[in-house]
């Protein structure tokens, strides 16, 4: 069983939902909090026994590279002044992390983002986090229950969750082999974001996947697809030709950070979990009522 080491994380879309700021600010740096979201997604993976990391950004993203990094400066700065706590803040993450960029050239798609992984990925199968899903796992990480998934089937598997008809329309929907009450269902197809009516059942694609590389083959041959972008969820289509594709409902809570009323979601839910915040924020959501 090979074991999964390595992630991949889209970051280079234009972020068109939070204009105006994304004009200047990668959307992927937007906080929770205190905090950006890609690194709410960086600690799962590596909460997921990730090791290794590809982040796909594009010409405006570098704020995300500099995130990433130490940032020397600061933390003599800091040092000096005896800011232990402040210093672990910006210290811990950079010098645990082995992580790699990658430029997308053109936002063809999320197939065509995936694709410029393929190098970093080489012949071994790897997960892949898409940055607008935040999940809050339910004693384990999402993608922890997706690479527990992963050593029943050794198969390419793709985190779902039960969506409200009125919402289909948004995601990648699967289509379940046969009818079960399993969280783990062998997938017959997927479709990217069908009307209601073409819908083959609720149980939408939620950002999280385990691949293998044969994925590669099949995005190199990727056409257009739904909103004229080279869809991943098309290259999956084709690979269950060839490969069973499994899906694991995830169990745990999502926030949408890609709409701007998830986002405000997440932000008083996440602030409601800290001790440094929730009575104040209790106070204030009871004062606005
Ligand atoms: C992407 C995928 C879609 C998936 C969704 C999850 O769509 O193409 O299959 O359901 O992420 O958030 P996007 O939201 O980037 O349009």
């Amino acid at each position: 069983m090979t074991k999964i080491r390595k992630a991949v994380i889209p970051a280079a879309g234009y972020g068109t939902r939070f204009l105006p700021v994304t004009k200047a600010v990668a959307k992927e740096m937007l906080p929770i909090i205190d905090t950006p979201t890609i690194e709410y997604i960086v600690r799962e993976a590596m909460e997921s026994g990730i090791e290794e990391f590809l982040i796909i950004v594009s010409s405006n993203k570098n704020s995300i590279i500099d995130y990433f990094d130490n940032n020397f400066e600061l933390e003599y700065q800091l040092a000096q002044k005896g800011k232990i706590k402040e210093l672990s803040l910006i210290k811990d993450l950079p010098s645990k992390l082995n992580i790699h960029f990658v430029r997308q050239h053109e936002q063809l798609g999320l197939g065509h983002a995936v694709l410029c992984a393929k190098e970093f990925v080489g012949n071994e199968p790897f997960a892949l986090l898409l940055g607008d899903d935040v999940y809050v796992g339910n004693g384990n990480p999402a993608l922890a229950q997706l690479v527990d998934a992963y050593e029943k089937t050794s198969s390419s598997i793709l985190g779902t969750l039960k969506v409200a008809d009125e919402d289909v329309s948004k995601y990648g929907i699967c289509k379940p082999a046969e009818e079960s009450e399993s969280r783990l269902i062998k997938l017959e197809s997927v479709v990217e974001k069908p009307a209601l009516k073409d819908a083959p059942s609720n149980l939408a694609i939620g950002g999280r996947y385990i691949l293998t590389p044969t994925i590669f083959k099949y995005l190199e041959t990727q056409t257009r697809g739904a909103g004229n972008e080279i869809q991943l969820t098309d290259a999956i289509l084709r690979m269950m030709s060839e490969e069973a594709v499994y899906s694991m409902e995830i169990d745990g809570s999502r926030y949408d950070i890609g709409s701007k009323i998830g986002f405000i979601k997440a932000t008083l839910e996440f602030a409601l979990n800290r001790d440094d915040l929730k009575d104040e924020v209790k106070e204030l959501l009871n004062s606005l009522k």
